[in-house]
């Protein structure tokens, strides 16, 4: 029986594998913690700063924690505004989690990396896990650095550090949080409500997606593989569906015939543009069987289903 924590548990990602986790394994044995207190009340929720390094020992310590996921991070378009104070974050909380898993109180630690970490001379589509990466962004070059970082401590000390480069990603329980591909979430919130979307990407801005379900399974696996069959030690490629706010516009239509969409381009078009359309990943694939289930259609349907219960029933919504 291991004991599990999840750092950046209020996170769009962390609610969803907390809860996952929690089915998984037993309860309270996972472990919640964030910077901030979480809405609902938690029984097994800790508050924590990740970049004190004591902290976060003592709570290992304290829960007799073995597993660590590592969620907390400054996204892409929130770390544009405060390129110095991100980079602290994002790689701070990287190397406390490094430095305490080589002083041994960390024995699997998942720390996910981004589609980030390529950049505008790298071949965009179907790119592959061994190419050019020449990320313009703080927060891309955060994750290329911690890329590096993670291989190296998996090559030099007795770690085991396990990722993969996310996509963006689509869910309905929590909302992301200063991304680039926040619009494929917020798109939903306001069809729903307003049956109009304003996008800040342009309508041909094609980007790698995935949904949560697919993204959370893809966690896991990772973290559960045979640790001799993970060639890749810094992160793995995993692809889901790529897509552009044109198309998600028209998938949503299907189901509501009254949405519309127009186009406010801001500066998160030239980060967009900048990263891939899609993602080749041969790697998981071998490595550790990864593929992704959700194709467009399934991913809007499920969407819209779960959200129409947050919003009043809509009678125009054709499920
Ligand atoms: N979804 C992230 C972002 O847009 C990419 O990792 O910043």
């Amino acid at each position: 029986m291991k004991n599990i924590l999840v750092i950046g548990a209020n996170g769009q990602i962390g609610t969803d594998l907390v809860a996952a986790l929690r089915q998984k394994y037993t309860p309270q044995r996972v472990i919640a913690s964030d910077i901030k207190e979480p809405t609902r009340f938690d029984a097994h929720f800790k508050l924590l700063d990740a970049t004190d390094k004591e902290a976060v020992r003592q709570i290992l310590i304290d829960f007799d924690i073995d597993e660590v996921y590592l969620m907390a991070a400054i996204l892409s378009a929130s770390a544009e505004k405060i390129p110095d104070k991100a980079w602290e974050i994002n790689m701070k909380v990287l190397f406390n989690a490094l430095e305490l898993s080589k002083e041994g109180f960390i024995n699997k630690l998942f720390w996910p990396s981004s589609i980030a970490v390529f950049g505008p001379h790298t071949p965009r589509i179907d790119t592959p896990q061994y190419t050019v990466m020449d990320p313009n962004t703080v927060y891309g070059i955060s994750k290329l650095a911690g890329e590096r970082w993670i291989e190296y401590y998996n090559n030099h000390y007795d770690v085991d550090v396990r990722s993969v480069r996310y996509p963006g990603i689509i869910s309905w329980k929590t909302l992301p949080g200063g991304g680039t591909t926040d619009y494929a979430v917020e798109i939903f919130h306001e069809a729903l409500q307003n049956r109009h979307y304003t996008s800040f990407l342009a309508p041909h801005t094609r980007l790698p997606m995935m949904y949560m379900p697919d993204a959370i399974e893809a966690t896991i696996n990772i973290m559960e593989a045979d640790k001799e069959k993970l060639r890749i030690k810094n992160s793995y490629n995993i692809a889901g569906i790529s897509f552009t706010p044109e198309e998600l516009a028209t998938a949503i239509q299907q189901y509501l015939p009254d949405f519309s969409i127009d186009y406010q381009p801001d500066f998160r078009q030239a980060i967009a543009e900048s990263w891939p359309e899609s993602i080749n990943d041969a790697y998981a694939f071998k490595d550790w069987h990864w593929h992704h289930k959700y194709d467009l259609d399934a991913m809007v349907r499920d969407m819209l289903q779960n959200l129409s219960n947050k919003y009043p029933k809509e009678e125009s919504l054709l499920l």
